[in-house]
């Protein structure tokens, strides 16, 4: 009855890229394995190390820690979608937070970061519109595009000079225009030239959507995100992001001009018909906002451990220069501070190519005590295989030390 599956999955095997369900528990930077092997963590989102919260000293945090003890905090599932009941009075803190984090008239809670992107653009976007969408979007992005039945078209990864051109020939046959981009792409490390968007999206009067799921708690001067580091907040109207990254805590958002967010919840279908965000996760994502003005040395910890990460894989046959083709235009407004600001990115590759390569070289790691994903097809393209290195706040300059001890080798 399922021999169909069963095919496929021995294919999967075959080619190295079966995936399995591992079980682990994890705490800080540490993890362990079902059998009890503990390893140095480079896997999680936890940039700064906000998702084992309480942290100690943190009054904001405290505050919150003490409002999940209330009685009415300790329920823990929101019971119903948004618009029957389930969105409560924390719900609307947590969105009020946001909305003033981001500086926009309206934020809306989503269940998932995936929920508020597939949701948002597939709600947003119509039959009669055109997207130009990243190469490198995230899926969540790729399937709010595909939901949409807007005519969606896929621009090599930054490619300004593609998209301008397209839109000079083409814009006049379309109702409305979306730009759809990760601010930060989760699998490079790459900054979106937003500026540059920002300038075309004026030129040929179409929307700019932009994901920060990445961006928000480590870039910008009040943490909120990619569009705040390059001064491009004001000029990009509807962006979205997670709860469940740098907030350590899970759940996505939309920021967004009030008539989109009344749109959205007269129509997204992500949001209306699913169990609004959980209040404990509610309840985290209020405690790790307040947070954020207490959270800058840990961001510069962070973003210097990654700069310095780059700076020793320059000097490799890793050097991400090298491994990676980018099209960031040259020159373009604002790539001087894209590239300042990439270096202090978290998120960091080391492009290994093939499965086989890349399986070697997670084990390599995993041998001496370290966990770093290996990503592999189809969540990158065909030979494009890395370990995905991600930093947090909780290491420390021995825990890279012993991260570049082990990259050394390979
Ligand atoms: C760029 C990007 N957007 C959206 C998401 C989805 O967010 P969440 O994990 O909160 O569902 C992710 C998560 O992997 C992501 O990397």
């Amino acid at each position: 009855m399922w021999d169909d599956f069963q095919a496929r999955l021995d294919a999967l095997d075959q080619q190295s890229r079966l995936r399995k369900l591992t079980a682990r528990s994890a705490s800080g930077v540490s993890l362990s394995l079902a059998d009890g092997t503990p390893l140095l963590n480079f896997g999680s989102n936890d940039y700064l190390g906000l998702a084992h919260q309480p942290v100690p000293g943190n009054h904001a945090v405290e505050q919150s820690a003490k409002r999940l003890a209330d009685s009415d905090a300790c329920q823990a599932g929101s019971t119903a979608s948004a618009l029957v009941c389930g969105w409560t009075e924390h719900h609307q803190t947590l969105a009020d937070k946001i909305a003033a984090l981001e500086g926009t008239q309206s934020a809306v809670v989503f269940p998932t970061g995936f929920a508020a992107c597939m949701g948002t653009i597939a709600t947003l976007c119509g039959p009669n519109d055109l997207i130009l969408s990243d190469q490198l979007n995230h899926a969540s992005l790729i399937d709010g595009c595909r939901l949409s039945r807007a005519q969606c078209v896929v621009y090599p990864h930054r490619d300004v000079d593609f998209i301008d051109d397209h839109l000079t020939q083409h814009r006049q046959a379309y109702q409305r225009v979306w730009i759809v981009s990760d601010a930060v792409f989760s699998m490079d490390g790459h900054l979106a030239p937003l500026p540059q968007l920002v300038q075309i999206s004026k030129t040929h009067d179409a929307d700019l959507i932009v994901d920060e799921a990445h961006g928000t708690g480590v870039l910008g001067d009040h943490l909120s995100g990619a569009c705040e580091a390059l001064g491009v907040k004001d000029s990009v109207h509807i962006r979205i992001g997670t709860l469940s990254k740098a907030l350590g805590s899970q759940g996505g958002f939309i920021v967004c001009p009030q008539i989109v967010a009344d749109y959205l919840v007269n129509h997204c279908r992500t949001l209306i018909y699913s169990t609004a965000l959980n209040l404990p996760a509610v309840h985290a994502a209020i405690a790790a906002v307040d947070s954020l003005p207490d959270c800058q040395q840990r961001r510069q910890h962070v973003c210097g451990l990654a700069a310095q990460f780059r700076r020793f894989l320059a000097e490799t046959r890793w050097s991400p220069a090298a491994q990676l083709a980018t099209t960031l235009p040259e020159g373009g407004s604002g790539t001087e501070s894209i590239t300042a600001l990439e270096t202090g990115v978290p998120i960091i590759p080391i492009m290994t190519g093939s499965d086989v390569a890349t399986i070697a070289a997670a084990e390599s790691m995993r041998s001496l005590g370290l966990y770093v994903p290996a990503i592999r097809p189809p969540t990158v393209s065909e030979g494009q295989g890395r370990l995905r290195v991600s930093l947090s706040a909780l290491h420390s300059q021995a825990d890279l030390q012993r991260l570049i001890d082990a990259v050394k080798p390979l």
